[in-house]
């Protein structure tokens, strides 16, 4: 699946961009050789808000009247768990947000009242000019990216992969404007959207927050969504009262890691970065956005939030783009050499703003100060970003618009769920069905039938709006917890008894009296970043939901499949198990946009259509490394079209795991695919390769135990926390050793026991490790003598390691000292653990 589909290169980018000749490199460039390629292949954008001398003067003005410290405090953003209005007050900060399932006081049920008046309490705060400093107003960023998604009763909207299957640019444009009247309605200014990710591997657990794998549909719908949140930049409301300030992210190429590892590496050239990566952007920045947020991922091994040459040189320089870049989430804290608390490699690389979303952003006050003091961070860097904050708040009027309670939109709870935005979501709904299989022509459905309606999504508001929503993950919510809102058996109930028929809801399929015809909505449960992440695209509760599907096939029911997914995965037994099959992604609030498409009109004739086409391709088997297409980009049936297609392979190309009786992660060397890799005491991580490597805190050394350097001995001082593991940038399948009662067993000399915990880990992603400790072990085993240990897979699993998706299956870590080395490090079955659990 890697590296798919819509290389456009000559279309698109050739078009924007004049490409020629930008594909000579010689044969033997190397991969840096490559990067370190001028920026002139890339697009000058020509950005429709333009520049504004007087603008710029007032600009000058305030930075002129600013402290060091004032200035420091413009270019942090806090998050509403570790921030009060007092901070705000104290340290002049330029930005709060609320990230993903964070309310005023905590309180999920927040009234719109409440986010109004803390969003005025921040900014009487900012204002505040009691210690002499300037008055500049605080923005409050939130992630209203399927709608105002954090906020109870908001209208919710289809998630972006469904908005890509309408290929409709204008409703993007409406669909904006309405979210961003429900953000400013909470007092609010500034929206965490869109998100322009082109995704290349659909096991990345945010595909659906992308529109499309092609480019040039991310190109035509970036452009029309900011200038619905933001307003035309030429006409009269541009970023006034009813309007947010847009976020272009996650720049760049968040959705061409290898492997769809989330925050992964991205091991492309320039002109695959260019042609598929970055067209969003494109017109994302001529439509104005004013704000781009950096990607956690990184570019041939180096992360964006410290990419001097994408950040400074390409965004800001060759594109012009005079906004500023906002950091993700403590993205700061991945760049090498930084931590959570200190990064001033990613201002000098460009970043305007950090999201210090965790941790102690005081402390990354004090300590970004102090290294603009000791010039670390050059005076005229600083002023920059100030300089570009500055910029954007008072194109957004920031400066004029006083206390958020006072605007025109702010607490108006009409607004916040507004019929008219939940017209335009039901409109999307309909756009976005795409309908896969159509048998004799089953639908439309008339609707005075009796009609059964199965599965666990058909009643289930949470599960059909998916991750992002009122919490970060999308789960732990109730129908209750969407006023207004309506479940897709809600559509479907409306629709029928309209015209005398019935909607009996029946989660497990079993009925009194039989259906004419039966409707199953089952697919995806909510998640978000991290935690969406995939081994492979089968579908995880095939089991129950074909079982379902069969059981009423052969009570000769007729059964139509709506599918809800957040991006193609391998379906083909459930779609031979239905008439019909229609992915329906995840539509948000208006579940009755479902309803108006499967249904007759009452008359009898077509109601809607579906339009909907494939914004991804959909894949044959679950195989990671198939690229087999069961149905092609832009695929589509409509009522019209005959279905002649006949069954579908029930191959997953999974094949049986195989399971040898010990898979090497180091002997004598490191094994594919993993490389050895240690991080220091300051956050420097280092591919090992050399027969010594001394970093600070840690020393690797070669060493000989049976043959030449075919062990390595590895020194923690004692001076803070190091670590030592195999990890690899995609990932490996372990899960069969488990069945099989496996452990990881090494060999160990201990010459130096430790002198604090040890831990022993497995990574799989990020937020997803799991750690053993292990120094009762390791002081029993102090001797100078090699000896072999052993620990249950069934510990790490225990302690959240997903086996089937490992990227590192061995490291290290500790903050004491000790002297150790290691040999022959495996993974293997049937063997007697030393630490056993479960
Ligand atoms: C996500 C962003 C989001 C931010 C704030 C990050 O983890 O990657 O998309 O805007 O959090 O919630
Ligand atoms: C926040 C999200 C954020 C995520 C990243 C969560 O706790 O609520 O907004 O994106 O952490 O780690």
């Amino acid at each position: 699946m890697a590296m798919k589909r819509h290389l456009l290169l000559g279309t698109i980018t050739g078009a924007i961009l004049g490409l020629a000749g930008c594909g000579e490199k010689t044969a033997n460039a190397t991969v840096s050789e490559i990067q370190t390629e001028t920026s002139a292949q890339w697009p000058r954008i020509a950005s429709r808000v333009a520049r504004d001398e007087q603008l710029e003067k007032k600009v000058e003005a305030l930075l002129a009247r600013m402290s060091d410290a004032e200035k420091v405090g413009q270019i942090i953003q806090a998050e509403l768990k570790q921030v009060t209005p007092q901070d705000v007050r104290d340290y002049h900060l330029g930005s709060v947000l609320n990230g993903g399932g964070s309310f005023p006081d905590n309180d999920k049920y927040a009234r719109l009242d409440d986010w109004v008046a803390l969003a005025d309490e921040f900014y009487r705060a900012s204002t505040d000019t009691a210690d002499g400093g300037v008055a500049i107003p605080v923005i409050w960023g939130t992630d209203a990216v399927h709608g105002h998604n954090n906020v109870i009763g908001a209208t919710l909207f289809p998630h972006n992969i469904a908005l890509g299957a309408a290929r409709n640019p204008q409703l993007m444009r409406e669909i904006g404007a309405a979210t961003a009247r429900e953000v400013a309605a909470t007092g609010i200014d500034w929206a965490f959207a869109p998100t322009l990710a082109v995704v290349q591997d659909d096991r990345w657990g945010r595909t659906y927050e992308s529109f499309s794998e092609d480019p040039s549909i991310v190109a035509s719908y970036g452009g029309p969504l900011v200038e619905g949140l933001q307003g035309d930049p030429e006409g009269e409301g541009f970023l006034g009262s009813a309007q947010v300030i847009a976020t272009a992210k996650h720049f760049i190429a968040d959705g061409g890691t290898r492997d769809g590892i989330d925050r992964g590496d991205v091991l492309i050239s320039e002109e695959e970065l260019l042609a598929i990566h970055a067209p969003g952007y494109f017109t994302a920045l001529e439509r104005g956005a004013q704000t781009v947020m950096a990607s956690f991922s990184s570019w041939q091994g180096r992360k964006l939030h410290g990419h001097k040459y994408l950040l400074t040189d390409v965004l800001k320089e060759r594109m012009g783009f005079d906004g500023f870049v906002i950091g993700d989430w403590n993205g700061h804290a991945f760049v090498d050499g930084c931590s959570v608390v200190s990064c001033p490699q990613a201002i000098n690389a460009g970043l305007d703003m950090f999201m210090a979303a965790e941790g102690d952003w005081k402390q990354l006050y004090a300590n970004t100060l102090r290294q603009v003091q000791d010039g670390r961070i050059p005076g005229a860097r600083l002023d920059d970003a100030v300089r570009r904050i500055l910029r954007v708040k008072i194109r957004a009027g920031m400066f004029d618009k006083r206390a958020p309670s006072t605007r025109p939109l702010a607490g108006d709870s009409a607004i916040v769920g507004a019929p008219e935005h939940r017209a335009i979501a039901r409109r999307a709904v309909r756009e976005s069905l795409v309908l896969l299989k159509n048998r004799d022509h089953l639908l439309p459905l008339a609707r005075n039938q009796r009609v059964l309606v199965a599965g666990d999504g058909a009643d289930n508001i949470g599960k059909q709006a998916g991750g992002w929503t009122i919490s970060w993950q999308g789960t732990g919510n109730r129908n209750s917890d969407f006023p207004g809102a309506t479940s897709i058996y809600r559509g479907i109930v409306d629709a029928v008894e309209s015209a005398g028929g019935e909607a009996i809801l029946s989660e497990d399929g079993s009925f009194a009296t039989k259906p004419d015809v039966a409707l199953v909505v089952f697919g995806e449960n909510p998640y978000a970043e991290m935690q969406g992440d995939i081994p492979n695209l089968s579908y995880k509760y095939s089991e129950r939901d074909l079982a379902l599907l069969k059981k009423l096939r052969a009570q000769n029911i007729p059964v139509a499949s709506l599918f809800i997914t957040g991006r193609p995965l391998w379906v083909n037994r459930e779609i031979n198990a239905s008439d019909a099959f229609a992915v329906i992604w995840q539509p948000g609030s208006e579940g009755a946009g479902v309803a108006d498409v499967i249904f007759r009109k009452a008359d009898g004739s077509v109601n809607y259509d579906f339009t909907g086409r494939l914004p991804f391709t959909w894949p044959q088997t679950a195989a990671p490394e198939d690229s087999g297409v069961q149905y092609a980009f832009d695929f589509g049936l409509d009522y019209d079209t005959e279905d002649l297609a006949g069954l579908l392979p029930e191959d997953s190309g999974l094949g049986e795991r195989q399971l040898a009786s010990e898979l090497k992660v180091f002997e004598g060397r490191p094994m594919e695919p993993w490389s050895l890799q240690v991080t220091d005491i300051g956050n420097k991580r280092r591919s090992v390769d050399s027969s010594v490597t001394e970093l600070e805190g840690i020393r690797v050394q070669a060493v000989d135990r049976n043959v030449q350097e075919d062990s390595r001995r590895l020194t923690w001082d004692g001076s803070g926390v190091a670590s030592v593991g195999f990890f690899a940038n995609r990932r490996t399948d372990l899960s069969a050793y488990l069945e099989a009662g496996g452990a990881l067993v090494f060999d160990v000399k201990v010459d130096r026991a430790p002198s604090a915990d040890v831990r022993l880990g497995m990574n799989c992603g990020t937020g997803c490790t799991a750690e053993q400790p292990i120094s009762d072990l390791l002081r029993d085993s102090e001797s100078a003598q090699w000896r072999t240990v052993s620990v249950a897979l069934q510990c790490l699993v225990d302690g959240g390691a997903q086996l089937d998706m490992l990227l590192s299956p061995f490291y290290l870590v500790t903050d004491g000292a000790m002297d150790i080395s290691l040999n022959s490090i495996r993974v293997a079955s049937g063997v007697e653990a030393d630490i056993h659990c479960g």
